[in-house]
Formats: C-alpha cells, structure tokens, sequence
C-alpha cells in the first residue's frame, strides 16, 4: 500500500515540484490548498507530468474546523509537508498582521489537527531568511539565526521556535525544517513552474518576464556591494532538486532515521552567483539580450548568502543535480509555455 502524504500549499510553486517527486516515488498525495496564490489548473500539470492527479481538498486552513475535518478524513496519513504560507518579503512589510495571521493560524491548526490524528511527522518549509546578515560563510546549520528583517521572515524564524516546543511537549511528534535558499527553475518538461501574482518581487520570474515582453526593463538593485562585480550574491538553487530534498527528508522521517526529533538543513547548493552572473547565464543559454539597468539598493537586501551543504549531503544523503544554466533554460521554458498557452 502506498503510503499517504498531506501536502498544503501543493498547488504552489514549491509544493508542486514536490508532489510531482513524493507521485514519482510511488507516494499517495493529498494538497490541501485555498488557491489564493496559485491555481487548479496546476493539477492537470501534475497529472500530465506523473500520470496521476493528486487528492485534492480546497480548504482554508485558517479555519480550524476545516482544518480538523480535512485530517479526520486522511487520518491514515504517515507525513505532512507544509509549505501554505504568504511569502511575499515587502508585502509583509506593508502588512504585517495579514502574514502573521495567515501563516501562524494555518500553521497552529494544522499541527493541532495532525495531533488529533495521531499523524506524527511534520516537515516545515523554511527559509534562509532566518540568518539574517549572516557573519560567517558559506552559512552552516549553527549559524546564529537572526531576527529576520521582514515579518514574512520573522513567520519561519517564529514557526521553527513553535516546532522546538512541540517537540519538547509531543514524545512522538518528529520534525525536520528545511531552510531553502533561492529556489528558481522549472519543471525540466516545461509544463509546472512559478506563477507569480501580478508584478513579481524575485529575479528569476522578472528576468523571464521582461525577456517575454511583459515587463519592460528588469532593475539590478545596486551594484555596490563588496563582491567580484558589486551586485549582490545568491545561492540560487533548481526547484526539482529542492522536491527531491523533500522525498528524502520524508523518508528519513518515515524510516525513523533522524537524529533529534527536531532536525534542521540547509537546502542550497553551496555555490553563490551574482545577479549579473545570473543575467549572463540567461543571455548565453536564450540568446536574447536582457534589457536591464541599475539602479540602488533594495531594502533589506543582505550582499551575499550560500549555504554550507555539507549536513544535508551527510544525513538526508542528497546533492543537488542541476546547474545554473539548467535553471535559467527551464525558467525560459516555463515561460515560453505560458506564452503559448495563452496565444
Ligand atoms: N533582484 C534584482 N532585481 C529584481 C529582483 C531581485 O536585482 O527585480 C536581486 C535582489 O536584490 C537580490 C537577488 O536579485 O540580490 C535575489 O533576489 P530575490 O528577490 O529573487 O530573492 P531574495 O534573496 O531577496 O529572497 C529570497 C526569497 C525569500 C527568502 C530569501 C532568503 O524570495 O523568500 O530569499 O534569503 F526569504
């Protein structure tokens, strides 16, 4: 029999890739998502990608009800994957209680609903975010985590608080949060990727978008920074080998593999690339010049962020696969298919 896996937020950019993987090695999913940033038609993706739709129960996990009776109904679950959060950094800025709401009260009712269940095993996803300004790099897991500057990044440094309490109180209750650096790319197929709401805040999707016409000129926010061509460094990792991470961290979990019963890793790939590199790799794999120009700094914007993999290589025995070209060409062919699909 297979065995069942809760995904919320699965229709999202994240959550997807990962039930496309968790599909893929023979797991049974269920999404629980509210659709309020991403859309139905991604089931059909997924379904063209594996060969299998996923379960799925649109809900408000806000709403503790729901929430409850969604868990009854799949109480023969073996793991939750949570990803069902706002993740916008500067709308979180501008509306702080809007994200503390929404991503403290899904997350509260889901763990609560899980326990009822007697369903134990919980994987966060988190977000580098949580080190701030790192003083050290490349940045390991003992890093000291930071208040972060945006309350959307203050909602994951909180939430893995949340989870060392749950496990001092819940004997069973095993978890593992993954602190994702910058994840880009697209579904190597092109047919699943990110759809961004309206204008998007992250490079990647603003970069394919200007070169799609859509937006007129992409904006490098400064080009100060102390680093080898002055615009800030990121440890830009593909979104399928961040899924796969996910089947791994469930399995681990699952086998009973994990060490404490609150576990933390890294998920990056170790190598930082600046934006103009980023930039570069897009003209060289497309072909197509990019109109950009720079402009200051954004706020809130560290210079450079990579991560240490060491830890996630050793215990989840998982090494990133895929390039930054490869990123950059499934990005392009992400957005090329969207553009046919609406011609
Ligand atoms: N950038 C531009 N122009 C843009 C967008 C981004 O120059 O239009 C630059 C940024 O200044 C930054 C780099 O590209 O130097 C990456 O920016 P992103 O917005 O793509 O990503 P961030 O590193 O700012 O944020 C990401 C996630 C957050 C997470 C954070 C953790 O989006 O959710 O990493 O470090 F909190």
């Amino acid at each position: 029999m297979k065995q069942k896996i809760i995904v919320t937020g699965g229709c999202g950019y994240i959550g997807s890739h990962t039930v496309v993987e968790l599909i893929t090695h023979n797991f049974e999913v269920v999404i629980l998502d509210d659709l309020s940033n991403s859309n139905i038609k991604t089931l059909d993706r997924i379904a063209k990608i594996t060969g299998i739709r996923p379960i799925f129960e649109q809900l408000d996990l806000k709403n503790s009800e729901q929430t409850k009776a969604v868990f009854q109904k799949h109480k023969d679950t073996a793991a939750v994957v949570h990803f069902a959060a706002y993740k916008a950094v500067a709308e979180s800025v501008q509306n702080p209680v809007m994200y503390y709401k929404n991503n403290f009260f899904s997350l509260l009712n889901t763990l609560e609903a899980q326990l009822e269940q007697g369903i134990n095993n919980f994987i966060f996803s988190s977000s580098a975010t949580v080190y701030g300004e790192p003083k050290k790099l490349p940045i390991t897991e003992e890093n000291q985590v930071q208040r972060p500057f945006s309350p959307y990044g203050n909602t994951k440094k909180i939430a893995e608080e949340i989870l060392e309490d749950m496990v001092k109180a819940h004997q069973d209750f095993s978890t593992i949060s993954l602190r994702y650096f910058n994840p880009i790319g697209a579904h190597l197929s092109g047919n699943l990727g990110e759809l961004p709401n309206g204008i998007p805040n992250n490079l990647m999707p603003y970069i394919t978008q200007t070169a799609a016409g859509i937006r007129k000129e992409l904006q490098v926010f400064g080009n100060d920074y102390d680093t080898k061509d002055g615009t800030a460094i990121r440890d830009y990792i593909h979104v399928v080998d961040l899924a796969d991470a996910h089947v791994k961290t469930v399995k681990r979990l699952l086998n009973k593999k994990q060490e404490k019963s609150l576990e933390i890793f890294n998920l990056g790939t170790g190598n930082g690339y600046t934006v103009l590199e980023v930039i570069q790799s897009f003209e060289k794999i497309t072909k197509k010049p990019l109109n950009y120009k720079i402009v200051s700094r954004r706020a809130g914007d560290v210079p450079a962020l990579y991560a240490s993999t060491e830890l996630a290589k050793e215990k989840l025995n998982w090494e990133t696969q895929l390039n930054i070209d490869d990123m950059v060409a499934s990005s392009w062919k992400w957005e090329e298919n969207l553009k046919n699909e609406k011609n």
